[in-house]
């Protein structure tokens, strides 16, 4: 690596300011540009982060058939649910074998930012609300795809907790819950993963765009040691300037924006180091040079065994969250299998994560192929949300007698998405009435659900099972039918809380929020809320049943402060089937003078374990692990006192305890007085505290003014203005006409069209001196519009 990187700074000390200026940005929408001159030669970039997405053309587009064919595994959402790194990092390899047989040097993932809420509509592309998991399972899936030398960018970095206003939201978020929580699943992938590039998100933070954001590559490279280059989101870079004096490496994609020419400009007027751009661009070769390496690493690309892959990975993300003794089903039963999901399952999320999978297998052909006497009606459809009462009636007549009901019901396509948030976390209406008289038909009913994202489940009394397949990729139909017949015993335990009503989620008052979103909660999202406000969750987080059961020994802890502990423990499977345990570790600090979660996942470990055996578990616990931020002294620090450290088969049920003692530590300022409703949660988080913790006044949005308007503006904005509102006009139109099929869709592209700020024009084609005339306009400048138009960029 340190020969590399003399070899990068060798290369940029032969370039001229130009040349390093025109590295700094991509060379069209997917290509890394090299230089001819020095024979460094350019590399192609492509989504991530389940699968490869290489556009068949250069330009960007979500329909699937515009990429080339590869194995769709399953998303984020479902991967974390293995707590299984080693599958993780297999899957990360896999994916890299086929950006490799494709010419593809860094795939676009993974993504490790926190589920906030269950609303985002990325949470699919997420790993989990807790970023220990998020930063393990990150982190091994980087070093799986690095392995046969393919890049990851790590994304979206950072707090990127929501889709609405993505492109200029204010993420405002305390220290704590920075360091702690939203930062800590980059930190682990950073240090443990080793990224190529690390991906810049869209969003500010703390007021300040991420691209632009000194304080975050000052973490970044400065703290974890970050050696590779940072990259924009796709369109988030807004002054590339700015974003090369921060610490920003490459822009991306490459469009006519001037970008460059801008760069020169700042580096002749003194507002950009040349050091900046030297490492910019030294970044940018180092990243040239690794895949140029990596291209030596041998690989083959068997997607025959990447679509069994694919398979085991669903098999083992899939949870039974309820069974009353009803799964396994056996293939000898009379089944009905009800839901239009099962003929055409939903496999992946939408947006630029859309793949085309290679191969495509459904659950109903799946245990069609298992089961003898098996009946299918689709009970709803997949384009109307409201009940179809025939289709219903049809499904009710086909369950009664039956042994057993295997009932497919999730979220159909739309439902959740890159671009928008859920608004609710209900199921379609139709899909509700259809699962309450199939059980009423049929109370042996195994509801089967498929969604990126936890769902609220009013009915979920009434099945006698329920199964969450997530979005299992391209073959999670194939897992589907082995997991209910018994082939595989269900070991997935859920990487997030699914609560009971939406009212019930930490940041149910503030999410999406405006312009600004006030992360007011601070740690208190996922299980670290409803364990504080002492909430019972429909299920917690690292919930997850088995066909069989486990018990566990007596905890062994070991070593002391000094060494660090050894807690141990033997796990024996004692039912009839073979299957695996995920042996869950929090840490529950018992004295502190902070606020701080009830206890916190520090480690976990999944076993498989054949029937009557087992297997002795063991964690390594060090101080880091019990550490907490203070912002006072800016640093890490271990608190004295006794810390429960819990062995859990979830994280609300725990089975072993055992306690410690740290004495060589120190104590934060107890700030009880200040922060009330933090030490002591019920789920309202007052702004004046919550200003209190972010040490300066609640940020607010001033909606800019004729006079005022600048690049960050977006049509919602300027709609205040004439011209702004006539512009406004004609697209809505345009909008109307193209999705008069579809207005629903139209109505949420329209929202993002309105929310997208204006120095995002030239990705849509429209050149920077329109968007800067229109933007004269709108403040009133006649003179400054002409002169924008006949510029020249
Ligand atoms: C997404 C990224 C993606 C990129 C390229 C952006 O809109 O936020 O996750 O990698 O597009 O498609």
């Amino acid at each position: 690596m340190e020969e590399l990187r003399r070899e990068a700074a060798a290369y940029v000390s032969q370039m001229t300011p130009e040349e390093k200026a025109a590295l700094c940005v991509g060379a069209d929408f997917w290509h890394v540009r090299g230089v001819e001159r020095l024979g460094l030669r350019g590399i192609m970039t492509a989504d991530g982060p389940h699968g490869l997405r290489k556009q068949v053309a250069h330009h960007d587009s979500a329909r699937p058939s515009d990429s080339v064919p590869a194995t769709c595994f399953p998303t984020a959402s479902a991967v974390a649910c293995t707590f299984d790194p080693e599958l993780a990092q297999e899957m990360g390899r896999a994916m890299a074998e086929e950006c490799r047989a494709e010419r593809v040097s860094v795939l676009l993932g993974p993504g490790v930012n926190m589920k906030r809420s269950p609303l985002g509509g990325r949470n699919f592309e997420y790993f989990s609300e807790d970023p220990y998991l998020a930063g393990k399972i990150g982190a091994a899936m980087i070093r799986g795809m690095q392995s046969v030398g393919v890049g990851a960018s790590l994304k979206h970095f950072a707090l990127n907790s929501q889709e609405s206003r993505r492109m200029t939201v204010d993420s405002a978020a305390d220290e704590r819950a920075l360091r702690e929580l939203y930062l800590r699943a980059f930190e682990i992938a950073v240090k443990e993963g080793r990224p190529w590039t690390v991906m810049m998100a869209y969003n500010r933070l703390n007021g300040t765009y991420c691209c632009e954001n000194q304080a975050l590559y000052g973490i970044l490279r400065g703290e974890w040691g970050f050696d590779g280059a940072a990259v924009s989101d796709w369109g988030a870079s807004r002054d590339l300037a700015a974003g090369v004096a921060a610490g920003l490496d490459l822009e991306m994609p490459g469009v006519k924006n001037g970008h460059a020419a801008d760069l020169l400009r700042a580096l002749r007027e003194g507002r950009l180091a040349e050091a900046n751009l030297d490492r910019a661009a030294e970044n940018v070769v180092l990243l040239l040079l690794r895949a140029r390496e990596g291209e030596k690493i041998p690989y083959t690309c068997d997607r025959e065994a990447h679509h069994r892959l694919a398979e085991k990975i669903a098999e083992s993300a899939a949870v039974l969250l309820k069974n009353d003794s009803l799964l396994p089903g056996g293939a000898a039963q009379n089944a009905a299998v009800i839901g239009a999901l099962a003929a055409r399952g939903r496999y992946q999320g939408d947006g630029s994560s859309r793949i085309h999978p290679w191969r495509l297998e459904q659950p109903l052909d799946a245990l069609r192929a298992k089961i003898p006497r098996l009946t299918y009606a689709p009970g709803y459809r997949l384009d109307d949300p409201a009940a179809d009462r025939a289709l219903i009636e049809e499904a009710v007549a086909a369950v009664r007698g039956k042994d057993i009901v295997y009932l497919f019901a999730g979220l159909p396509e739309g439902w959740e998405s890159e671009g928008y948030d859920r608004r609710s976390l209900d199921l379609p209406a139709g899909q509700e009435a259809l699962i309450e008289a199939v059980c009423r038909a049929n109370p042996n009913t195994a509801v089967v659900l498929q969604a990126g994202s936890p769902l609220a489940l009013p009915w979920a009394d009434l099945p006698r099972a329920i199964l969450m397949l997530y979005l299992g990729g391209e073959s999670g139909g194939s897992a589907a039918a082995k997991l209910l017949l018994g082939e595989v015993s269900p070991s997935g335990r859920l990487a997030e809380t699914f609560p009971e009503t939406l009212a019930d989620t930490p940041a149910a008052r503030d999410y999406p929020g405006g312009h600004v979103a006030l992360h007011r909660e601070s740690l208190f999202i996922g299980y670290r809320f409803y364990d504080a406000a002492r909430r019972t969750p429909r299920y917690p987080f690292g919930h997850g049943l088995s066909y069989t059961t486990f018990s566990y020994g007596a905890p062994v802890l070991e070593g002391d402060e000094g060494v660090g502990w050894r807690l141990s423990c033997r796990v024996k499977n004692t039912g009839a089937f073979a299957g695996a345990e995920v042996v869950q570790l929090y840490a529950a600090p018992l004295e502190s003078n902070c606020f701080r979660p009830v206890q916190e996942l520090i480690g976990f470990q999944k076993i498989y374990l054949k029937s009557g055996c087992e297997k002795e578990v063991s964690f390594t616990v060090k101080e880091g692990d019990l550490r907490i931020y203070d912002p006072e002294q800016g640093r890490f620090l271990v608190e004295n006192g006794a810390y429960e450290l819990r062995i859990g088969a979830s994280s609300r049920d725990i089975r072993l305890r055992c306690t410690l003692r740290v004495t060589a530590g120190t104590r934060c300022r107890d700030r009880r007085r200040e922060l009330p409703h933090y030490y002591e949660v019920d789920g309202f988080f007052p702004g004046e505290e919550f200003a209190r913790l972010l040490g300066r006044p609640l940020p607010e949005y001033a909606p800019p003014r004729k006079g005022t308007y600048d690049e960050s503006a977006a049509l919602e904005d300027l709609c205040a203005v004439r011209p702004g509102r006539i512009l406004a006009a004609v697209l809505r139109r345009c909008l109307s006409w193209k999705y008069r099929k579809r207005p629903e869709a139209g109505a949420r592209m329209w929202e993002q069209f309105c929310t997208t700020p204006l120095w995002q024009a030239p990705l849509g084609g429209v050149p920077r001196r329109f968007a800067e005339a229109f933007l004269a306009l709108c403040n009133g400048c006649w003179g400054a519009a002409l002169r924008a138009l006949l510029g020249k960029y």
